[in-house]
């Protein structure tokens, strides 16, 4: 069975950069949006590479004009030009992320959405193994993660680079090439120290990923436990393992800020060093008369400029990486492949009545335990099988195949004598309706979760339901009556009445096939008698599996099974099996005595 754990989480997997290829398509949903916003972003660039040349002009106008009584129009010009130049870089910029919004918040939509769906698509063998905190998580950062990337390769990745560029120009024009030697020199080195610590880093950022994962699987398993915690007075034992996660967690976020502290020194230390080397240049410069005062300022408001991005861009580097390893990790969600899809050339259930056929069907969960062993029997349309057995036996595990929740090892299940492979999904579970051992409710009104059943029903339809299951007096009981709700899982209702509830929902599904597991084990033997009666009524025209522990419950049966360690070892009508006298009759005889007693 395959376990959600075990996705790799180990250090040296380097994050997937193809990835972002596969973001392509989110952009060009709004195509219009897009280019405006690297419009605004190119303006924003140029005024922003504008500035320090606006402000060596004011400087070198000032000093020109030192001790002059004129008024200087030139200098209030060129401030005030220099003060729209700040704001348009700031509003340009402003702008772009207003515009671009609406492109990563939709491409955010899309993959939360294509994920549930996909988690929908997943067999039940996936649902049972998996995680739900991690699960949860993982989308969450999986989706944050899509849209950082998108805003951020675009918007500060490129222009960065183009910034950089442009400033290198400016440089390479005005001044001798030693500064562009240093400028380029130093990003290189920066860039490359970024890159390389980063790398390092990635683990860390993973291990607190998984710690993060781990403690949150605790917490939501160690709550949806609420009352076993509380039947056992084990408060302060949940505490300590999930305080043990926690430390963990702790400690590898711990590593985390630790390198993210070293990466940060680490790019001080180059920017620190290379200003005061490009200050004492200029400054020289100045000194023996080839540069001006004003050129002095612009390549020190250059440099700070130049390193503001720079210094994002590691920070951004570092993001995307993680934003990488987040989308991979749901990504990989993704590529679970459903183990049970419609064959190419799979086929509709036709409505209307429908024969069950288990042929010579082998299964296990897994390969080293099989639990249904030559299970062969049929269920004419219209008539009425049960099975019965020891706990265990295998009887649920029946249902679960006929839904194809597993696909069968050996053998076939036909309906109508087609292979249920050859099915649709969708048709064959469209045909079934399902009273499981087990009702777990959504945390909705009991309105809703009976209209589940089928959601275009008329409100009369719904009523009609709920009184066929019996339920009328317990709503009516209720101070919100169907409004009610149910509470999590359904567990704010009694067993019983979750029950009831359950068959309420598979009457309004009205569907040609019965499965009945166990429908009515959770009521006492009046509310059993007359939801029997029930169940008989809307069984007498469909073809009825009935899985049943208490005996006397399915003594109409037509035929009975007597399922063994997987096998069938006893069938017919209750009768012949009291006269053969084997593992039926002794069953019966059993829960007489206790019945008696
Ligand atoms: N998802 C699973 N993975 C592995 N083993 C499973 C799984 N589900 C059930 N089993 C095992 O298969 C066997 C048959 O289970 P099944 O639910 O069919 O029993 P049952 O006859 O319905 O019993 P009960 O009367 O207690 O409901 C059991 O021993 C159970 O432990
Ligand atoms: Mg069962």
């Amino acid at each position: 069975m395959r376990n959600l754990g075990q996705i790799d989480y180990s250090p040296d997997q380097r994050p997937n950069w193809r990835i972002i290829a596969s973001l392509w398509p989110y952009l060009t949903e709004f195509p219009g949006r897009v280019v405006l916003s690297l419009a605004l972003l190119v303006a924003a660039k140029l005024a922003t590479v504008a500035m320090p040349l606006a402000l060596k002009y004011i400087v070198d106008t000032v000093e020109q004009a030192r001790g002059s009584e004129v008024l200087l129009w030139t200098p209030l010009l060129l401030v005030l030009a220099y003060g729209a130049l700040r704001l348009a870089s700031t509003l340009f910029g402003e702008l772009r992320d207003a515009v671009f919004a609406r492109v990563a918040e939709r491409a955010m939509r899309r993959v939360s959405l294509k994920v549930f769906q996909h988690l929908h698509r997943l067999e039940l063998g996936f649902h049972l193994s998996r995680r739900t905190g991690a699960l949860s998580r993982d989308i969450e950062r999986g989706t944050t993660g899509v849209s950082f990337l998108l805003r951020f390769m675009l918007f500060n990745i490129v222009p960065t680079l183009l910034e950089i560029l442009l400033v290198a120009l400016i440089l390479l024009a005005a001044f001798r090439p030693g500064y562009v030697l240093l400028v380029v020199v130093a990003v290189l080195v920066y860039v490359l120290f970024s890159v390389r610590v980063t790398e390092w880093r990635t683990r860390y950022v993973r291990e607190s990923n998984e710690m993060d994962n781990q403690s949150n699987t605790r917490a939501v398993d160690s709550l949806l436990n609420f009352e076993t915690v509380k039947y056992f007075g084990n408060e302060e034992f949940e505490s300590q393992r999930y305080d043990q996660d926690l430390k963990r967690w702790e400690s590898a976020r711990m590593k985390n800020r630790l390198s993210l502290a070293a990466l940060n020194s680490g790019q001080a230390f180059i920017i620190a060093v290379t200003m005061t080397a490009m200050m004492w240049m200029a400054v020289t410069d100045v000194q023996r008369g080839s540069m001006t005062l004003g050129d002095l300022t612009m390549i020190n408001a250059y440099l700070i400029q130049l390193f503001i991005p720079l210094n994002a861009l590691g920070f951004i580097y570092r993001e995307i990486r993680q934003s990488l390893v987040n989308i991979e990790r749901m990504f990989s969600l993704l590529g679970q492949k459903a183990m049970i899809v419609d064959s190419p050339d799979a086929q509709t259930l036709a409505a209307g009545p429908a024969a069950l056929e288990f042929d010579a069907v082998g299964f296990g969960y897994q390969e080293a335990r099989p639990i249904l062993k030559n299970v062969s029997f049929t269920v004419p349309a219209g008539h009425k099988v049960a099975v019965v057995g020891r706990s265990g036996a295998g009887k649920s595990t029946i249902g679960r195949l006929l839904f194809r929740f597993f696909d069968v090892t050996d053998g076939a299940v036909r309906i109508n004598g087609i292979n249920i492979r050859d099915l649709t999904q969708s048709s064959l579970r469209a045909a079934i309706g399902v009273v499981p051992q087990d009702t777990v409710l959504f945390n909705d009104t009991i309105w809703n979760n009976i209209a589940y059943g089928r959601p275009d029903a008329s409100d009369e339809e719904i009523r009609r339901a709920a009184s066929l299951a019996h339920l009328d007096d317990f709503i009516a009981a209720l101070p919100d009556g169907f409004q009610s709700k149910v509470g999590e899982r359904g567990l704010k209702v009694s067993g019983g009445e979750k029950q009831r509830i359950a068959i309420a929902r598979v009457l309004l599904k009205d569907p040609p096939i019965l499965l009945l597991d166990e429908a009515t084990s959770s009521l006492d033997s009046h509310a059993e008698q007359a939801v029997l009666a029930a169940l008989n009524e809307v069984a007498r025209k469909r073809t009825t599996l009935v899985i049943a522990h208490r005996l006397s419950t399915i003594r109409d049966a037509e035929q009975i099974l007597v399922l063994d360690q997987g096998q069938i070892v006893e069938s017919g009508d209750h009768a012949t099996l009291l006269r053969n006298n084997r593992v039926y009759a002794g069953l019966w005889r059993q829960q007489q005595e206790e019945a008696v007693e």
